[in-house]
């Protein structure tokens, strides 16, 4: 097992409350930023430790910190993103019911960084136990001095305020968040401008993910140098992963950037190796939004001599023969799942989730599901994959947000390797009915030539 900077202490008996949570080395980075650091030198430091957002799109940290407007007189905002709806990511749920300290420890020295003096959690509706979790630690903190006026007799104020949303992929997307934070449908903005210059109320804001503001406990800790030894190029620092599906140990792992994502599969640290002693046929690495890649490009790829869990080696390739990291949702596929009702599946829930303010995202998700159902259900024609083909290439790119993206991409991805089984399905009507024809009798894999 690597460095654990976030889930060191997570079974440490009383960790949720204050006193345990101090008893383990609690709100030390507090104490450290603002007794003894200038916030530039806050700020300094995360840029130092290559921080990049946890949340999906892996932005430099630092960066977008430094990019917050700070015109005189007027307030700015730390918004922390506690949606955590991508599909197959419950890593930041696991840490704000776990360890809700850690956190609101970490939204204190990110905010005076930032000269931020009011933040807010936005947390999706579902996790509303966690909302109570939160505000109870956010009481306690509060008591005990390290929130309100002055703390630690230091001049700096901050509030923290939890907002419940009321459960909508869509509100993770940043500007749409901001919308439902303002009380508003959780409508999508047209950026230019970005929430950094016009957020929150139209104010300077800076939304991070849960993961992310947790992540600079550790870095004020101990240096954002010590943390940038971590992992490998730019992909620095450990890295949450929510592992689901076909394996045996299924649950959120810490791992340092670059281990390898064949130990991640197969070690009994993390997951244990596939379920049913059955062969892998493919994985998801960073939570539905991003395409999935087939066993044989999992472990190698042409630059990588085995394929790495970071940002780059998951990306390499670009999407012929790559992914993402994205928000770190692992799923992995043994050989008797069906990529069609996979791929299907996931379609619904795209088509329900869409706000519907852009015509290619809302009727085009409608379409990919209509011609996934047909696939699935035994009554395709194979012409109908290359309808779907081109369904998904006219939203990506095309809408007002990533959503567009995010719905297309995993279509593609799963045409693109494994479209022997959707022709299976439009010329095997009556095999397909059976949902588990995959699992009786497993569609083999072509012969690809992915050589390097
Ligand atoms: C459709 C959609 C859903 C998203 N859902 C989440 C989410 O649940 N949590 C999250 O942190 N970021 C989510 N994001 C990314 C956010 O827009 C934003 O990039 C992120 O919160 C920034 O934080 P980071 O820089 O710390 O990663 C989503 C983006 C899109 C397009
Ligand atoms: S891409 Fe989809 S979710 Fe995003 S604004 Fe357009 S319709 Fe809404």
């Amino acid at each position: 097992m690597g460095r654990q900077l976030l889930l060191e202490h997570i079974n440490k008996p009383g960790i949720r409350g204050l006193e345990g949570y101090r008893a383990n080395g609690g709100y030390r980075s507090v104490e450290k930023a603002l007794k003894t650091m200038a916030p530039e030198a806050v700020l300094e430091e995360v840029k130092k430790s290559g921080l990049r957002g946890r949340g999906g799109a892996g932005f430099p940290t630092g960066m977008k910190w430094s990019f917050l407007a700070k015109p005189e007189g007027v307030p700015r905002y730390l918004v922390v993103n506690a949606d955590e709806s991508e599909p197959g990511t419950f890593k930041d749920r696991y840490l704000m019911q776990r360890i809700p300290h850690l956190l609101i420890e970490g939204m204190i020295p990110s905010s005076f960084a930032m000269g931020v003096n009011t933040a807010y959690i936005y947390i999706r509706g579902e996790y509303f136990y966690i909302a109570r979790i939160l505000e109870q630690a956010i009481a306690e903190a509060r008591a005990a001095g390290w929130l309100g006026k002055n703390i630690l007799g230091t001049g700096y104020d901050l509030e923290i305020y939890v907002h419940v949303g009321a459960g909508a992929y869509i509100c993770g997307e940043e500007t749409a968040l901001l919308e439902s934070l303002e009380g508003k449908r959780g409508n999508p903005r047209i950026k230019p401008p970005f929430p950094a210059v016009k957020g929150l109320w139209q104010r300077p804001t800076v939304v991070n993910n849960v993961e992310t503001i947790c992540a600079v406990v550790p870095i004020i800790n101990d240096g954002g140098e010590e943390y940038a030894k971590i992992g490998i190029g730019r992909s620095t620092g450990t890295k949450l992963i929510s592992a689901a599906g076909h394996i045996n140990k299924p649950g959120v792992y810490e791992i340092e950037l670059g281990v390898s994502v064949e130990e991640f599969v197969n070690s009994d640290q993390y997951c244990g190796g596939v379920s049913g002693g059955r062969p892998l046929k493919a994985c998801i690495p960073g939570g539905s939004s991003v395409p999935i890649l087939p066993a044989e490009l999992l472990f190698r790829t042409a630059k990588f001599e085995t394929r790495l869990m970071t940002y780059e080696s998951l990306s390499d390739g670009g999407f012929e023969t790559g992914s993402m990291l994205g928000s770190g949702g692992f799923y992995v596929f043994n050989d008797s799942a069906c990529i069609v009702r996979a791929t299907w599946n996931h379609s619904r829930f795209y088509h329900h989730e869409s706000c519907g303010q852009c015509s290619p995202c809302r009727e085009g998700t409608g379409w990919m599901e209509k011609v996934l159902y047909r696939l699935e259900h035994g009554t395709a024609r194979t012409d109908d994959i290359d309808l779907l083909w081109d369904i998904q290439r006219r939203i990506e790119g095309n809408t007002i947000c990533p959503f567009g993206d995010a719905a297309s991409w995993p279509v593609a991805a799963s045409i693109r390797h494994f479209r022997h089984e959707f022709e299976y399905h439009a010329t095997h009507p009556t095999k397909v009915k059976d949902p588990k024809h995959c699992e009786k009798d497993p569609i083999p894999y072509p012969e690809k030539s992915y050589a390097n």
